[in-house]
C-alpha cells in the first residue's frame, strides 16, 4: 500500500527526496511514520510539495524525527513566534541581516554550515516552512556529506581520518576563515548581535572530520565551513591549508541541491549529515520562514578544555 508518493530532488540523484499526496491525517499512523524516519535517514533531505496544514502539520511532522528543542540561540532573548517550537528565519529590510556579497546585496545570505557547530551537541535537524516568499531569490542550499566523503580523494579520506575541528560562533559574516563569505555588512540582525553574549558560545566545540552514520554505517565527511576556526592540534598553516583543501572538495557543485520555495512546501533535514546555505533574496524583498529544531545529540562533540595556568607566585 504507498502511503505517499516519493520522487528524486530535482536535478540531484545523489541524495533527497520529494514527496508528495501526503494527508496530514496519516501522520499518526505508525507506518507512515516509520517509513518517513527511514527515509529521513537514508536521503538526508526531504521536501514535502504541496502538505496541507500550515504550522500544526510541520508541528506533528517534526516530532516524528525528535522531541522538539527551542533554538538555543532564542534562550534568554525576547524573540518569540506563534508556537514555542518554532525558530524565526526572517529577513526584512529593517531589521534583518544585510550584507554585500560578491558585488550584490542580499538579505538573509547564509553560507554553508551545519546548525549548532560552535556547541557541543548538535541537534538532529529541523523543518522549514515559508510564511511569507521574497518575489526573487530566497532559496535554501543542501549538500550531503556522505556523497562529500565518497567522492574524496582517498590520499585525503586517509589524511584527515581521526582529525576534528574547532568550531567557535562567528556572527559577522565577512569573517569565516573557511568556504564562502561576504565581503561587507550592511545590518545585523538583532537574533545574531544577541548570539555572541549566549554562554554556550563562549567556549570553543569540537567535532570528528569524519564519523559513521549511526543507523547505515556510512561515512559522513563532517565539516562546517562557516564556524571551523582550524584542525585539533594543528592550528598553524598546514593545517589550515589541509582544512581548506577538504573544505574545497565538499563545496562542489554536484553535491548540492538548492530549493526553489513554493507555498505549501516543507523540507526536512538531518543536520548530522546535511550543510545548508541560505542564497539571500534582493535588499528591498521581504522573507518570513518559520523552522523546527528536532532535539538530539550524536555524541561525538566536545567543548575545548584549555590547560589552566598555574597560578603566578
Ligand atoms: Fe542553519
Amino acid at each position: 500500500m504507498a502511503i505517499f508518493n516519493v520522487g528524486p530532488l530535482p536535478g540531484q540523484e545523489r541524495f533527497g527526496a520529494v514527496i508528495t499526496d501526503l494527508p496530514p491525517a496519516s501522520i499518526d499512523e505508525p507506518e507512515t511514520r516509520k517509513a518517513l524516519h527511514d527515509l529521513w535517514i537514508d536521503k538526508g533531505v526531504i521536501v514535502f510539495r504541496d502538505i496541507a496544514g500550515g504550522m500544526d502539520t510541520q508541528i506533528r511532522l517534526s516530532e516524528i524525527f525528535g522531541a522538539p528543542e527551542i533554538h538555543p540561540m532564542m534562550v534568554g532573548t525576547s524573540i518569540k513566534t506563534e508556537h514555542k517550537a518554532l525558530a524565526p528565519i526572517e529577513y526584512d529590510r529593517e531589521s534583518g541581516n544585510l550584507y554585500e556579497v560578491k558585488g550584490r546585496q542580499l538579505g538573509g545570505y547564509l553560507p554553508w554550515h551545519f546548525d549548532a557547530a560552535y556547541v557541543d551537541r548538535i541537534n538532529h535537524g529541523g523543518i522549514l516552512r515559508p510564511q511569507i516568499l521574497p518575489r526573487s531569490g530566497g532559496e535554501t542550499g543542501f549538500l550531503d556529506q556522505i556523497a562529500a566523503y565518497e567522492l574524496l580523494p582517498r590520499r585525503l579520506r586517509e589524511r584527515i581520518e581521526g582529525l576534528s575541528v574547532l568550531y567557535a560562533y562567528q556572527p559577522d559574516l565577512t569573517k569565516p576563515k573557511f568556504g564562502d563569505r561576504a565581503d561587507r555588512i550592511i545590518q545585523m540582525s538583532e537574533l545574531f548581535r544577541k548570539g555572541m553574549d549566549h554562554p554556550s558560545v563562549q567556549v570553543r566545540a569540537i567535532h570528528p572530520l569524519i564519523y559513521r552514520q549511526a543507523v547505515t554505517g556510512r561515512k559522513v565527511l563532517h565539516v562546517s565551513p562557516w564556524f571551523a576556526e582550524a584542525i585539533e592540534g594543528m592550528e598553524n598553516a598546514e593545517g589550515d591549508a589541509l582544512l581548506r583543501e577538504v573544505i574545497g572538495y565538499v563545496l562542489r557543485p554536484e553535491l548540492m541541491y538548492f530549493h526553489r520555495w513554493e507555498a505549501g512546501d516543507m523540507v526536512l533535514w538531518d543536520n548530522w549529515r546535511m550543510l545548508h546555505s541560505a542564497c539571500g533574496v534582493p535588499p528591498e524583498e521581504k522573507r518570513i520562514m518559520r523552522r523546527t529544531t528536532i532535539v538530539g545529540d550524536y555524541g561525538l562533540g566536545r567543548r575545548e578544555v584549555k590547560p589552566e595556568r598555574s597560578p603566578a607566585r
